[in-house]
């Protein structure tokens, strides 16, 4: 087989390691002053959560947008079962043997497929977790992971794929109508207003159980580069939120509710007034954790640009346009410092 490795994991199943090795261990014993896990860990405060068909949904979500770049959405009409499959797929793809995942592996030149984190190469440290990025269709890595019943597996991806579409282009308007843009002002929404040309793209995580959670980090800290991301995640906590004053604090899962992360074009579209949130997640020593991303963002070919609603003689735009593809060609290589490389300067 003609497959490439996930750079870090070499071939070794790195999940069922008694023992963290140093090349995992983001902080040393009775390290006290590591940012990793964080002093400072906030239990006081919660991340917003806001039903959908609430009458004040607009400034409810406007006001979490600015305060934290994330909150939490119920009534959000998803049917259960789709998330209880969704979580089937997910589990019983990543326990597939590695070298099976492997033959998945995401290529070099592309987005698709197995691998490690993609911010792994910005970091001196390994990450506890392996994940599987889908665009599109799944169908030519799944027959690698399923060659008889993969069907079964991309029709599933499929509808969730479809059902996150209408919800995000839902959430879309609720947070354009949070800054008081209507319709007209929109010309990507396309001749229904339902986002029909939006982008998208499905992150499947695991961070299995660990052998030593304090010193490993499943996720590094980061923001997202879409317009916003839609998380699902098991009954396994560990994601954590950055909020200015409070520090890291924890998202806990809630059955039926979903977490939407401002990402750094919504950030840019409104002119820096939705922050895009810094977030990672932390590792259980005895339950493996899952995630399902929707990562949602423009048609390819739209310019994001601070919308012109909100840029004036007192406010002007302080970032310039970029596509989607053009920004995630900067983070790529700029990482933390993508955002502020399309800062235009005073
Ligand atoms: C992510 O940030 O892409 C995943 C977050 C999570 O696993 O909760
Ligand atoms: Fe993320």
């Amino acid at each position: 087989e003609d497959f490439q490795a996930p750079v870090h994991l070499k071939h070794q199943d790195f999940t069922s390691l008694q023992e963290l090795p140093d090349s995992f261990a983001w902080t040393q014993r009775n390290d006290d002053d590591s940012h990793y896990p964080s002093i400072g860990d906030s239990i006081s405060e919660h991340v917003p959560v806001i039903d959908l068909f609430d009458p004040n949904a607009l400034q409810l979500i406007g006001r979490a947008c600015k305060t934290w770049g994330v909150f939490q959405v119920t009534n959000h009409g998803v049917p259960s079962t789709l998330f209880d499959n969704m979580e089937y797929i997910t589990k019983t793809l990543f326990s597939l043997p590695v070298q099976q995942k492997l033959k998945a592996s995401r290529s070099p030149d592309s987005v698709t497929g197995y691998g490690v984190a993609r911010i792994s190469s910005f970091f001196p440290k390994q990450m506890w977790s392996e994940g599987f990025t889908i665009v599109g269709s799944p169908v030519e890595h799944f027959r690698e992971l399923w060659p008889d019943d993969y069907s079964k597996y991309c029709d599933g991806i499929k509808e969730y794929e479809e059902e996150m579409k209408k919800l995000a282009g839902r959430i879309m308007w609720l947070t354009l109508g949070s800054l008081g843009v209507t319709k007209e002002d929109i010309k990507w929404a396309g001749p229904k207003g339902d986002f029909q040309d939006s982008s998208a793209a499905l992150q499947l995580n695991h961070y299995p159980a660990c052998p030593d959670p304090d010193r490993a980090m499943g996720l590094a800290p980061h923001t997202d580069s879409t317009l916003f991301t839609i998380l699902y995640q098991n009954n396994t906590s560990g994601l954590q939120v950055m909020k200015e004053g409070a520090g890291w604090v924890t998202v806990p899962p809630v059955p039926g509710r979903l977490v939407i992360n401002v990402g750094d074009l919504l950030h840019i579209l409104s002119n820096g007034l939705y922050r895009s949130v810094l977030h990672r997640v932390k590792v259980n020593r005895s339950r493996q954790r899952i995630s399902v991303a929707y990562l949602y963002g423009p048609p390819s070919n739209v310019k994001i640009a601070p919308l012109s609603k909100l840029v004036g003689p007192s406010e002007p735009p302080l970032y310039r346009s970029v596509t989607w593809n053009e920004y995630l060609g900067t983070k790529a290589k700029h990482f933390n410092k993508a955002l502020s490389s399309f800062r235009i300067c005073a």
